[in-house]
């Protein structure tokens, strides 16, 4: 299918539609963060890894409103897989957005955190890092093939807060009562679509997740019964279809007593809605954040912060 024709359902919800379109025919921008943990902020090792990074031809610009976040200006001649610093941990590659939930978590030194759908851990390593490492966090993905990514990324970017489990996030054991939950959802992705010279969409995902919103809704109220009262969860997705963003919350919010709760965002967004093709939400999905990709130079993102209340 041709991109218009694909995202002719969003017209009237993406702000600066046209804008938007065009926006898809140029590259994602790439960027990466440094790694505290390796190289702590205003240590001479801090610029140090600027420097060295800058002598092997990667062009860099500081994001101002994410701290350690950069963009790459030259990602067609520098591959950041390849930078000497990335091997030794100092550097990780991940789009801007992706620091958005684990903003909105806030996760605390000395915290019990979930990291439901963890691998490869561009999520779970900024925890670790936010955290400076002393929290507990359990990294969990249903695929073994991923985990071994995300084990190589934790080793990596020297982290020992972090132990990783292989479960299907709906069935994750009751037991332990975490402080936070983080649920990075399986989804189609669309925030990360580009449009090609032919108008084709390219970095679709196949169709073999039929049940995706199920999937997000079991796991999502999983999370739920796995934090603790008064303790926080983070439903993120990097897909435009509410569907899979707002209308698993709004199930959340009848199925369980929990409530969506605002937080300061560094990013430009819109606010979730509360109505999609005739099916009304609950008015405080108002509360829950859409990032579109070509309002915040990155993939486009989903983010709601919710609260289990009793
Ligand atoms: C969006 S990706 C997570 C990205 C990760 N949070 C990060 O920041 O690097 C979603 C992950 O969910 C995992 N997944 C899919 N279905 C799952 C399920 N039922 N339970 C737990 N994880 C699942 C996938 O293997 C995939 O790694």
């Amino acid at each position: 299918m041709d991109y218009k024709e694909y995202f002719a359902r969003y017209q009237g919800l993406i702000p600066d539609y046209e804008a938007f379109l065009e926006y898809l025919k140029s590259p994602m921008p790439q960027y990466f963060r440094i790694n505290t943990l390796k190289a702590p902020s205003e240590s001479p090792v801090y610029q140090k890894v600027l420097e060295e990074i800058q002598k092997q031809n990667l062009k860099i610009e500081p994001v101002k409103e994410v701290p350690h976040f950069y963009r790459v200006l030259n990602p067609n001649e520098v591959l950041i897989g390849n930078i000497r610093e990335y091997s030794l941990g100092f550097l990780h590659s991940m789009t801007l957005t992706s620091s958005l939930p684990v903003i909105a978590l806030d996760p605390g030194p000395g915290e019990v955190i979930l990291d439901l759908c963890a691998a490869p851990g561009g999520k779970t390593g900024l925890m670790a890092m936010i955290t400076e490492d002393k929290a507990i966090i359990v990294a969990n993905d249903k695929r073994l093939d991923r985990l071994t990514g995300l084990v190589a990324n934790i080793k990596r970017l020297g982290i020992t807060c972090c132990i990783t489990t292989r479960y299907r996030g709906e069935q994750f054991p009751i037991g332990l009562q975490f402080d936070r939950v983080l649920v990075d959802a399986p989804c189609t992705g669309e925030g990360r679509y580009r449009v090609g010279l032919e108008g084709e969409i390219l970095y679709q995902k196949g169709t073999g997740k039929a049940n995706l919103t199920a999937v997000q809704k079991g796991i999502l109220v999983r999370a739920f019964d796995l934090v603790k009262p008064g303790g926080i969860i983070v439903y993120s997705t990097c897909t435009i279809n509410p569907k899979e963003n707002e209308e698993v919350v709004d199930y959340l919010l009848r199925k369980r007593q929990a409530k969506i709760l605002d937080w300061g965002c560094p990013l430009p967004f819109n606010p979730g809605i509360t109505e999609w093709e005739g099916r009304p939400y609950h008015p405080d999905l108002r509360l829950t954040k859409r990032f579109y990709t070509h309002q915040v130079h990155a993939v486009g993102f989903f983010v709601a912060k919710i609260q289990r209340l009793v």
